[in-house]
């Protein structure tokens, strides 16, 4: 069996991709203790599943130290931080590939051991995420009430992503991924269930889209709209995220970014909404790709429970323009390799997503064919 559609070139802003599997956005826990900034170990993981004109969107990085939520994940905000991507993106690139970077501000999905001075962390409104995440020390305890973001705020949050952005530049990125999924910042504001604001960022869909396009049009102008995606996870429900009636909201964004010019569009299928904290298949969801493509006129990826055979037909399907894989991904580093000569994926191991080192990191198998 081949998989000929993933195999087809296609122009991503600058960039020509040789094909159009992707490396899906991926916490993985393994920064620098003290500087959280990406390491040697780090760039050889991404180096590993790097590719000549294969997209890679490295994951989710905090573009400021009230954006963070958990362990280890890198940040974009400081000298060393740069640095330590610099390495990433020389790796990549050394192997022909494309490399993005995601940017992340978790909002409430954070805990006060790790905010500055212990502050709680901050949201669109004081509505705790319901259940528990872990502290800083790895207890678990029950997410806390937020604080909502007081309006004149909100400039300083639009501000830390454009500088995010600027050192993404730096470090010698191909692009930034905006982080608008799985309930993180960007969404809470997005969603009427965690945004209960009153002023003009929220209240009306258009309010609630505001903090997301706002941040957009501070990327562009660092980046260029070419270079310059936007995650979405429509009909998600992670972080106890969920929009009532997600097609308004989401005709109205991806309307706005049609008109910004974004290089691409990025879901989370539904389905797999969820699918970082636990094994997810959820039932009678729609398909972000099929519902969203025709409001979507530019490069659209998608990400969730593909194989390779499902991948191939939703390419040759029009239904996206490129799949990005996740946890095959995390197993098979040469996964692009295995799909071109149908070599089956490596099981992954769930238990080493997150934290750790090289095991369950750098040490999973390449296969013969791909050698
Ligand atoms: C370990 C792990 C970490 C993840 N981290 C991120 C992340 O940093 N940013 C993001 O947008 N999605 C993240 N996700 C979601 C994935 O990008 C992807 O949408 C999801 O895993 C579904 O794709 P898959 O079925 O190919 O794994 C994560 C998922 C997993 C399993």
């Amino acid at each position: 069996m081949t998989f000929p559609a993933l195999f087809q070139p296609l122009q991503l802003g600058p960039y020509a991709l040789r094909h159009r599997i992707a490396l899906a956005p991926l916490t993985r826990m393994r920064a620098d203790t003290t500087s959280l900034a990406a390491r040697a170990l780090n760039a050889e993981y991404y180096s590993q599943r790097a590719t000549p004109g294969g997209l890679i969107i490295a994951e989710a990085s905090q573009v400021t130290p009230t954006g963070r939520g958990s362990p280890n994940t890198p940040g974009i905000h400081s000298n060393d931080q740069i640095a330590g991507w610099r390495q990433v993106t020389d790796a990549v690139h050394a192997k022909g590939g494309i490399v993005f970077l995601q940017l992340w501000h978790v909002g409430r999905a954070s805990h006060s051991s790790f905010q500055p001075g212990g502050a709680v962390p901050v949201s669109a409104s004081a509505i705790a995420i319901s259940g528990n995440t872990r502290t800083a020390s790895g207890a678990v305890a029950p997410y806390e009430t937020p604080r909502a973001l007081e309006t004149d705020e909100i400039a300083g949050i639009i501000e830390s992503y454009r500088d995010g952005a600027r050192n993404a530049l730096e470090a010698g990125f191909d692009g930034v991924e905006l982080h608008g999924a799985n309930g993180y910042l960007l969404e809470q504001f997005l969603q009427s269930r965690s945004n209960l604001r009153t002023d003009r960022y929220g209240g009306s869909i258009e309010n609630r889209s505001r903090l997301l396009l706002e941040t957009t049009r501070a990327i562009i102008e660092v980046w260029g709209a070419d270079r310059v995606g936007v995650r979405l996870s429509p009909y998600g429900v992670a972080n106890d995220s969920g929009e009532a009636d997600p097609m308004p909201l989401y005709t109205h964004v991806i309307g706005e970014l049609a008109a910004l010019k974004v290089a691409y569009v990025h879901f989370v299928e539904p389905r797999s909404s969820g699918a970082g904290r636990a094994e997810v298949d959820h039932k009678d969801v729609p398909s972000a790709c099929e519902l969203f493509r025709p409001h979507w006129p530019g490069v659209l990826i998608t990400a969730g429970g593909f194989d390779a055979a499902s991948a191939n037909a939703a390419v040759a399907g029009g239904h996206a323009d490129i799949i990005a894989f996740g946890r095959a991904f995390i197993a098979n580093p040469d996964l692009p390799e295995r799909v071109r000569h149908n070599v089956p994926f490596t099981p992954y191991d769930r238990a080493t997503f997150y934290g750790g080192d090289a095991a369950g990191y750098t040490d999973y198998p390449v296969h013969d064919a791909a050698r």
